[in-house]
């Protein structure tokens, strides 16, 4: 045995150092290239305005190349020079609240169960699934991802168990207890928001079976019957800078601050959730999506959480399942490459035979409830969700038509949103650095030269429209390649910005301006996450008048989800829904006329 731990100890980082650094574009490409993006996204003289910024901030003996090669310096002298920066401003700085803002929910497809008893016995065999993938993480077996034949970072692995975000005054942080020197055993229940302790190891070190996992469970619901404790965990759905402040209130209590710690400690938390709405089978998945984003408001599951915590399995009564996940430190893949895992795992038949050992009570977390917090637990902002399954094909489609799956949802993205609002908008869609070491996302602009001349040519009787269709997938499909080697401009630009504050510099006019407001003003948030599984991410909207749209495309099918703010009159999710599902059949359409010679 410590032969074995010998040989695998060591094999991550080994693989780790092998890959290569981050780079820093030149300078003069990425200026050219925002230049270019800004196109199709606003007016002329704002172009025509940047394009002198541009090149004052890029004058020889200027403040761009200053810049540039303070930014080479940092890159030379750190792991990554970015990820640092990325997780402080896109994550810890960002004083919204992490339910629907930031943490993203992943919706499974319904179980087979429909009582409590089911409901119990499925959680048992996911939590014994997710231990399963744990030990590949702990023995360092855990199989190397490859993106276009190169071995990508599987550093975000390490980082979604055992860790819990921490909300500060001002800024928040993320602590990570797999690396300290007594790692965490157990895991946090919560069940009629009452929180409780969970070991999941046996004294011999072996995890729990889901037959014990299973008694386990029915004991903390027994003893969690009761609805009307204080919803604790309501408080983590709070704008960051109160839950900042009530935080402090809360932990001064000794008692408080030892169940905190408890939850922060854990390997991950599961929520066993009360019954949600009944609603038609249609309705279903957009439901279970506002359970696994939000948890459907204070009256229902909302306060069944702890929205601080990386990684939440969210079971319900009724056959619901998913998870929801604080993005601080991991994007949507190495989830999803964990829940597939799960999935599959429950689908086994159990044959592991449990000890015969009687198991100690689950210890329950309690709360002083003091008037003051109390005054502090309010409700979490309600936003509205559609989730959509595109029956008519998947990614078998456009791969028959030699383009990339990717780049033809995204020009249909891009085809809906022009044919609402007949103007193009700042789209984004995440891209993967995980080729470099320690690397988390870039910006595909989705919005391009090439897709703005094909959305405006769609409706009209023009000839060339398959012409454009296809460069507009190329000219996605050549931006996503440069975004995943390092070469995209928005970290780029980010890093020079950052670099700036850190040499007490004063910002570039170009990064002050109007027009790079609006270049991030993103009303299409975007991102593909694929998955084995038949399921679906969801998450929200990144502006007031925006959408968030996420899809996995399958063979034969691509499950939607697309969101949008209630509070907005603007946007309507159920209407871009249905106008991304137009767009689809019309390009399917328009390729299937054109005689195949042609393409
Ligand atoms: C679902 O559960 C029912 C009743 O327990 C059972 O008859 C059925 O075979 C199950 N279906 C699947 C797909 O597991
Ligand atoms: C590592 O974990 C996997 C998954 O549980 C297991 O199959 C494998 O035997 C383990 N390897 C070592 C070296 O412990
Ligand atoms: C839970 O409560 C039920 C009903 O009182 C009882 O039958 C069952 O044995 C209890 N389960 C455990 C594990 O204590
Ligand atoms: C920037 O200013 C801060 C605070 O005034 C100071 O601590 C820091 O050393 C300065 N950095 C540089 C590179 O001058």
């Amino acid at each position: 045995m410590s032969f074995l731990l010998f040989l695998f100890a060591g094999r991550y980082l080994t693989h780790q150092k092998g890959l290569p650094c981050l780079p820093v574009p030149p300078l003069q490409q990425t200026c050219e290239r925002y230049l270019a993006a800004l196109e199709p996204i606003v007016e002329a003289d704002e172009v025509k305005r940047t394009k002198g910024l541009l090149e004052e901030f890029q004058r020889a003996g200027g403040l761009g190349e200053r810049l540039q090669r303070g930014l080479e310096k940092r890159a030379s002298k750190t792991e990554n020079w970015l990820s640092q920066w990325w997780v402080q401003v896109a994550y810890l700085d960002y004083r919204l609240p992490v339910v629907v803002h930031s943490s993203p929910g992943l919706v499974l497809p319904r179980m087979n169960f429909s009582d409590k008893k089911g409901q119990i016995r499925f959680a048992a065999k996911l939590i014994a699934g997710v231990l399963d993938f744990k030990t590949m993480i702990d023995n360092e077996t855990l199989p190397v991802e490859y993106l276009g034949g190169k071995p990508l970072c599987m550093n975000q692995y390490y980082e979604v168990l055992s860790s819990c975000r921490i909300p500060g005054l001002k800024r928040d942080s993320v602590v990570n207890h797999a690396k300290s020197s007594r790692p965490p055993k157990h895991i946090t229940i919560v069940h009629n928001f009452q929180f409780f302790v969970l070991d999941v190891y046996n004294s011999d070190g072996t995890p729990l079976t889901a037959d014990q996992l299973c008694i386990q469970l029915e004991r903390i619901c027994n003893a969690s019957t009761n609805s009307n404790s204080e919803p604790v965990g309501i408080l983590t759905t709070q704008h960051r800078d109160s839950w900042g402040k009530a935080y402090l209130n809360l932990i001064k209590d000794k008692t408080n601050k030892e169940s905190v710690l408890a939850i922060q400690r854990s390997i991950f938390t599961l929520c066993l959730d009360g019954a949600m709405p009944r609603v038609s089978n249609e309705l279903y998945r957009s439901c279970a999506a506002i359970q696994m984003l939000h948890g459907g408001g204070s009256q229902w599951n909302s306060g069944n959480r702890w929205f601080d915590k990386t990684l939440q399995f969210i079971v319900g009564e009724d056959g619901a399942c998913g998870a929801n996940y604080e993005h601080a430190p991991a994007e949507g893949p190495p989830i999803v490459a964990l829940i597939d895992h799960v999935v599959e795992y429950t689908r086994k038949p159990e044959m592991v035979r449990s000890p015969m050992v009687p198991l100690p009570m689950p210890r329950k977390l309690d709360f002083h409830i003091t008037p003051d917090i109390k005054k502090d637990i309010e409700e979490a902002k309600n936003s509205m969700n559609t989730v959509m399954v595109f029956g008519h094909f998947g990614k078998n489609f456009p791969k028959a038509h030699k383009m990339s799956p990717d780049a033809f949802i995204q020009m249909a993205l891009q085809l809906a949103y022009y044919r609402m609002y007949q103007h193009c908008c700042a789209t984004y869609e995440s891209a993967s650095l995980r080729m470099f070491r320690l690397g988390r996302t870039d910006t595909i602009r989705s919005a391009s030269r090439a897709s703005a001349a094909f959305v405006r040519a769609f409706d009209d009787a023009s000839k060339q429209k398959v012409d454009l269709m296809e460069k507009a997938v190329k000219a996605h499909r050549s931006y996503t390649n440069m975004a995943i080697s390092g070469q995209a401009i928005d970290r780029h630009l980010l890093g020079l910005k950052m670099q700036a504050v850190e040499e007490n510099l004063s910002v570039p006019d170009v990064l002050k301006d109007a027009a790079y407001t609006k270049a991030l003003h993103y009303r299409l948030s975007t991102s593909q996450v694929p998955s084995q599984t038949d399921c679906v991410m969801c998450f929200g909207p990144v502006v007031p008048n925006g959408y968030g749209v996420c899809y996995n495309p399958m063979n034969d099918h691509i499950n939607f989800a697309v969101s949008a703010f209630n509070s907005c009159k603007e946007t309507s999710a159920a209407q871009l829904a249905q106008a991304v599902v137009d767009a689809l059949l019309d390009m399917r359409t328009l390729l299937e006329q054109t005689p195949r010679a042609k393409l």
